[in-house]
């Protein structure tokens, strides 16, 4: 639960190179000197935890920064270095001007006061500020709020230790941009990295100069609702995202103006909640871990990531806010992560629910040991360490660790030479911004579908001829519910609507908007169907918002159903009944179910939750200022049965190759891997999308077909091969692409996925333009984790194919050759077909493909 101050909406809260291709190594280095720098086999030097790692983050490793730890440390009494484990958020009511008179109130009992009763009871963060016994604050909002809790930690304070101030800032300050998942359609890094920073300069205008993102929890799932909070379901997409928010946020020199520590959440493993649900355990193979869901967190702390928070759930069995495997052998040991840990909200107080710890002392105890710095709420540090330090249970020097981790941040980010907020407080959206995040969000659009008419034309992007325009449902004019889940602290009247842009837009054209709510997001009332039918009836074109509020996402808002929520899917089929053309738009935290929409409404397109450009972006995209270019970052369901359905899955022994799915198995058609009433596959798939041009491929090519494996195995940061594809547009306007290279490996000694993503660029063409894209693979790229968790390469065969979405048909391959020439590359075939494709499209009734592949 994340605190009062800044929030999600649903709350009382609204905070409120790849390296250069070595052509050298192109077959050209001898085969001899490869074989003596490299043994066949994988080295047991080569386990991630026997690598040196060197400190993630050099500014937290600065001997002159040390020094200044070691000297405030020496002078620290233990409740003040216990103090600096401490974090609160800021739950009183009063204002600014009563607080620094009177002391505060005990916190109101809540919801979350059931859970952790003691808390409620004695905790006055005011007077924990000015005696020192207050390292940090969660959600604290506004510069005139922070200002009067530094006040008292810098001037009252024994020792005048700045408090730095934490808050879930996930897609925006006050100007809000897509939510992360409609993000990651964007497949766009460095738009990311502008939007990070565009945040990091608003929040700390007031105060805040750490941000509880990015979230990179891998996420196959849609029915949990965080899913909304990340990149989706792929680690490569995942890390390049996750490396993106981080130079965003921090960029080189965390000291400087407008910018603020990140961190990485939730580590780790928290998006493979068992059935989607909300905080539930998880539960998975070393292999997967380290080759799906570590990805993201490892590429954020390579990027230097400050901070990191650790989840709420169990991994195998250990509370990931307990976990030496997790925080001290993998975050700190393998990969040099020398920036302080903080728990998840109470998360060292659920310890006692996971049942591993029975009394708060023990939870204390195993948490801190384990890694976890900061104490977010649990009021567990702060009442139990005293003692465990007292009977020596806790040694000092693991506390005096975690005091330097909080200290090093707090001197990196320049909090002592500047405790307060600066400059021009940002109360509102920022003019200036609006063009970025009007770009964000146009960028995240995913167009499903798009049919053509009788005309002969697709319905988008919308005909100038269509003046009477019918915007129908519940979304077309909710400023609040554009904002989607961890809203940061937006004003609503800041937020266009679909409605406020569609009637400028139509009236600029000569036309007129005809608008109708028709029904709520959840309401079984159809007492606004009639209106609705009206003005589709009246209309050239209708256009539904339908789709999720925002609290149906996001943090607690798993979902057993992905259909439309309340009667939307009535309201749908109604005005679709009216025969006039509908684009459908849909506004969700997550994929839906859209079996009937597919095959009813000619266009269909995903818009997330957009931020405060919402309805002129979508606008823009509507009448073809702008051509969509979002690829899908989860795959769409064609049922919620399927879940977990993601596109990189393991093969099976009975693939159902050659059989039509669609249709119920007969005696020969059955005992396969499949479901005898929907078709295995995703309605529509991972990186799928629509452009208003069309792209085609050729010539996929390898730069090699051959690669001996020593030098597979010696050569760890150049690119051993690069795989190549000339990109066409052939369509009538300029248009983006994503490209996307994807890989699979076969004859390895362990399984390997279907396929998997490992490269893509976004490519801008003009009508009947081409370029040809390039991605260089090396060892990051072809390497698997074994059964001893070594990244490895063996002797196999690889294929590669490069297009407009995760189904792309055009491949090359090669192999992966040991000296002895075995490559087993006969036995490549198994499970070839469940990849095709061309076949797999068509069989299952998808829209036409937006890449058609040339020969
Ligand atoms: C969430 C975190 C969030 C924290 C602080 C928790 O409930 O899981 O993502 O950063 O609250 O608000």
């Amino acid at each position: 639960m994340p605190a009062a101050g800044l929030s999600m909406n649903c709350r009382s809260r609204s905070i409120l190179a790849c390296a250069t291709l070595c052509l050298a190594l192109f077959g050209v280095e001898p085969y001899a000197a490869a074989q003596a720098a490299a043994a066949n086999s994988p080295r047991q030097s080569d386990h991630p935890s026997k690598q040196v790692a060197h400190p993630s983050n050099t500014q937290l490793a600065d001997p002159s920064l040390e020094g200044r730890v070691d000297r405030l440390l020496g002078q620290m009494t233990l409740e003040e270095k216990i103090g600096q484990l401490v974090q609160y958020n800021d739950t009183g009511d009063a204002s600014a001007v009563q607080i620094s008179k009177a002391p505060q109130a005990a916190n109101k009992p809540g919801a979350m006061d059931a859970l952790n009763p003691a808390r409620a009871k004695s905790v006055n963060t005011f007077q924990l500020a000015a005696t020192g016994r207050l390292g940090s604050m969660l959600n604290t909002v506004g510069a005139e709020r922070t200002n009067t809790y530094q006040h008292l930690a810098v001037e009252k304070s024994r020792l005048h230790i700045p408090l730095l101030f934490g808050a879930d800032v996930i897609h925006g300050y006050r100007t809000i941009y897509p939510v992360p998942l409609g993000l990651a359609a964007s497949f766009d890094p460095e738009l990311v990295v502008a939007l990070s920073q565009m945040s990091a300069e608003e929040a700390s205008t007031a105060g805040v100069r750490w941000f509880y993102s990015p979230m990179v929890d891998i996420s196959r799932d849609p029915r949990w609702g965080r899913s909304v909070e990340g990149a989706g379901e792929d680690p490569y997409l995942g890390a390049a995202m996750a490396r993106a928010y981080i130079h965003g946020y921090q960029g080189d020199d965390l000291s400087k103006p407008g910018r603020v520590a990140a961190s990485v959440k939730h580590f780790a493993a928290y998006g493979a909640a068992e059935a989607g649900r909300e905080y539930n355990t998880t539960d998975m193979s070393e292999i997967t871990l380290r080759q799906i869901y570590l990805p993201p967190y490892q590429a954020a702390v390579q990027a230097g990531a400050a901070t990191v928070m650790s989840a709420f759930n169990s991994l195998n069995g250990v509370p990931a806010s307990a976990n030496p495997f997790l925080l001290s052998k993998i975050l700190r040991g393998e990969w040099g992560f020398n920036g302080l840990v903080v728990s998840d909200y109470t998360a060292v107080m659920e310890l006692t629910h996971h049942g591993i710890a029975l009394d708060p002392a023990t939870a204390t105890r195993k948490a801190i040991t384990a890694g976890v710095d900061i104490d977010m709420m649990s009021h567990f540090y702060d009442t139990q360490l005293p003692a465990l330090i007292r009977s020596g249970q806790v040694p000092m020097a693991v506390v005096d660790e975690a005091v330097r981790r909080v200290l090093r941040v707090k001197f990196a980010t320049g909090l002592f030479e500047h405790p307060y907020a600066e400059g021009v407080e940002v109360t509102a959206a920022v003019a200036g911004h609006r063009p970025l995040v009007r770009k964000a969000a146009e960028e995240s659009f995913v167009l499903l579908q798009n049919d053509k008419l009788a005309s002969g034309a697709p319905l988008l992007p919308l005909s100038l001829a269509s003046k009477r325009v019918a915007l129908i449902g519940p979304l077309a004019d909710d400023a609040e519910q554009m904002i989607g889940a961890w809203s940061g602290a937006p004003n609503l009247h800041d937020t266009i609507t679909l409605r406020k842009a569609l009637a400028e837009r139509t009236q600029q054209l000569g036309g007129t908007l005809l608008y109708a709510k028709g029904t709520e997001i959840d309401d079984p009332s159809q007492a606004g169907f009639p209106a609705a039918i009206e003005a589709a009836r009246a209309s050239d074109v209708a256009i539904l918002a339908l789709g999720e509020s925002s609290r149906m996402s996001g943090e607690a808002g798993s979902r057993t159903s992905l259909d439309l929520p309340g009667n939307q899917q009535q309201l749908l089929e109604a005005v679709a009944a009216t025969g006039k053309p509908v684009v459908l738009l849909i506004f969700s935290g997550r994929p839906l179910v859209l079996n009937w929409a597919a095959q009813h409404i000619p266009a269909i397109m995903e818009t997330w939750f957009p931020g405060t450009e919402a309805g002129n972006a979508i606008a823009d995209v509507l009448y073809g200022d702008v051509s969509p270019s979002g690829k899908l970052p989860m795959s769409f369901p064609r049922a919620v049965g399927q879940e977990p359905l993601y596109y990189n899955q393991f093969p099976t022994g009975r693939p159902p190759t050659g059989i039509d799915l669609s249709k119920p198995p007969t005696g020969d058609s059955r005992f396969f891997s499949r479901y005898i009433d929907v078709p295995n596959d995703s309605l529509f798939p991972f990186g799928y999308g629509l452009s208003y041009s069309t792209f085609s491929y050729r010539d996929v090519k390898v730069s090699r077909t051959s690669i001996p494996l020593p030098q597979a195995l010696a050569n760890r940061s150049t690119p051993l091969l690069e795989a190549t594809a000339t990109v066409t547009n052939t369509g009538d306007r300029t248009a983006t692409e994503v490209v996307q290279c994807y890989v699979r490996n076969l004859g390895a000694s362990i399984e390997q996925p279907v396929r998997s993503l490992k490269g893509f660029e976004r490519v801008t063409l003009l009508p009947g333009e081409s370029k040809q894209v390039s991605f260089p693979l090396g060892f990051n790229e072809l390497s698997f984790f074994n059964l001893e968790s070594i990244p490895m390469i063996e002797a196999s065969h690889y294929t590669v194919w490069i297009g407009g979405d995760s189904l792309a048909s055009e491949e090359a391959s090669f192999v992966v050759v040991s000296p002895e020439g075995k490559n087993h590359s006969a036995r490549i075939q198994q499970g070839r077909e469940l990849t095709n494709g061309s076949n797999a499209r068509q069989k299952h009734g998808l829209p036409p493909p937006s890449v058609k592949a040339s020969t």
